[in-house]
């Protein structure tokens, strides 16, 4: 006889995870099938782990840098990409625990083995032995991996995706980076750092092309400047061997360019991860790869819901954790907890970048009279004090109302600073109320209150 459940996440990453505990603690028998590590992409092989390796570079890069920083000099200055590994995995390690802690303090039965949707209610696990699971919901929360590209070459040694690139051990003194989006910037800004030759070659006509454009000019300006090359309207047509480093062949307007470099990263976007998921005969409906569900996550499979990477929207693991909350909201028949349309965007460069709601563009695309007032930081006294980079704020209001209706920053503490305003549109705050609030100084948060002083 199968266990029975109330409720059955596969997926143990953010999505997953956060939604069995959640659910656990609201009285929900849970399970929660994953069959590699837990914490999924994000704290295995995304988030956490390239923050970490950025958080060594970036230190090392400062005081590596052309200007001494705050007249402190570093003699006899190495990395040791290696022992930056080792740091890596140890914080890995450590929070990889505090998730199974988080789980077995729920009470969530967590089974190691993957998990195969047998129909609606009934799931089979595939571990040292087979087992089958029933319950009355099933939450897919079986995230994405690196899209790969079917062109020659892009399969060869020294080729990477993300996962591949995360666990080098060796420095590389030439890097190239196929596409110009979120994970390409950041492996571009982790290798200039440690004083890689990086070249990033782009399809389309600007970086971060999901993000407001002007965050885009920006941010290529800063990585020209730290020596990167920055291609864009230029699609990689194949990879070929040139005397021991990677030639990354790409067509720019009629004509066919190529770049050598000791190896290639391949980010291009990540697809959804459903290998395995269904059993024969079960008819989940699919778009482009990604499951499909309605507002409340639900699939066309009775009971079943999915969220996170697997499914569409915005493939980020704080809106796949937001997202497996209110679907297990919607099981236990109670309202959303989360504002899912309000999902704000980091991108960990150096400077970072953060955005969230609308964009000028989006705004007056939808009608709205806008106020779009930008602050430069290069004014700002923390920033300068600390040798900031170049960077700002900018604030989009509803002309007349007030209304914050989003922003855009590239400063230090950006992915922080955004939560600020996170709120501020999510409350539906005005540029008067949040002007009472008073800021402390000398912060970069001050920046806000300055871009707000200018509206
Ligand atoms: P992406 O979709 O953000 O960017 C991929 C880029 O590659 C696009 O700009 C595309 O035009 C370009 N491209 C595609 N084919 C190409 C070709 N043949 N030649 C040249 N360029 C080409 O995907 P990315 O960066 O791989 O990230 C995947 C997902 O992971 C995104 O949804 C991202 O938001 C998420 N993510 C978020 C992070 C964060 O929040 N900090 C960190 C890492 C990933």
């Amino acid at each position: 006889m199968s266990e029975v459940y109330d409720l059955i996440v596969i997926g143990g990453g953010p999505g997953g995870y956060e939604a069995a505990a959640f659910a656990a603690h609201s009285g929900m028998k849970t399970a929660l099938v994953e069959k590699d590590a837990l914490g999924g992409t994000c704290l295995n092989r995304g988030c956490i782990p390239t923050k970490t390796l950025l958080h060594s570079a970036e230190f090392y890069g400062t005081l590596a840098g052309e200007k001494t920083p705050a007249g402190v000099t570093a003699e006899g200055l190495r990395f040791d990409l290696a022992a930056m590994q080792d740091r890596k995995d140890a914080v890995v390690t450590q929070l990889r625990e505090g998730v199974a802690a988080t789980l077995k303090k729920a009470k969530v039965t967590v089974y190691q083995g993957t998990g195969t949707v047998l129909g609606s209610g009934l799931v089979r696990v595939q571990g040292e032995s087979a087992e089958e699971l029933s319950a009355k919901h099933i939450l897919i929360a079986t995230g994405s991996v690196p899209v790969r590209l079917p062109l020659p070459g892009a399969e060869g040694d020294a080729v990477y995706d993300s996962d591949g690139l995360l666990s080098l051990r060796k420095p590389l003194s030439s890097l190239t980076v196929i596409g110009g989006g979120v994970i390409g910037l950041e492996f571009a800004s982790l290798y200039l750092a440690l004083g890689a030759k990086v070249t990033v070659i782009e399809a389309l006509d600007r970086l971060i092309a999901n993000m407001d454009k002007e965050l885009g000019v920006s941010i290529r300006q800063l990585l020209k400047k730290r020596g990167a090359e920055i291609i864009t309207g230029a699609s990689l047509q194949r990879i070929e061997d040139a005397g021991g480093l990677k030639r990354a062949v790409y067509l720019a307007g009629e004509a066919e360019q190529s770049v050598d470099a000791e190896a290639v990263l391949i980010a291009v976007g990540r697809r959804a991860y459903t290998e395995g998921l269904f059993a024969e005969g079960v008819a989940v409906q699919t778009e482009r790869g990604r499951i499909v569900t309605d507002e409340y996550h639900r699939t066309n499979l009775d009971g079943v819901y999915a969220i996170g990477d697997v499914s569409s929207g915005i493939q980020l693991a704080h809106a796949a954790t937001a997202a497996g909350i209110n679907a297990v909201c919607h099981m236990l028949g109670k309202e959303p907890l989360r504002n899912e349309s309000l999902i704000p965007s980091c991108v960990y460069t150096d400077p970072e970048i953060a955005s969230v709601g609308m964009t000028k563009e989006e705004a007056t695309a939808a009608g709205l009279a806008v106020v779009s007032k930008k602050y430069p930081m290069s004014a700002n006294g923390k920033t300068v004090l600390s040798e900031g980079e170049r960077g700002f704020i900018k604030i989009i209001s509803e002309e007349g109302s007030g209304r914050i209706l989003g922003a855009q920053m590239m400063c230090a503490r950006a992915t922080d600073m955004i939560a600020h305003l996170a709120t501020a549109v999510n409350a539906g705050l005005t540029v008067e109320q949040m002007r009472k609030t008073v800021f402390p100084h000398p912060t970069f948060s001050e920046g806000i209150s300055e871009a707000l002083s200018s509206i």
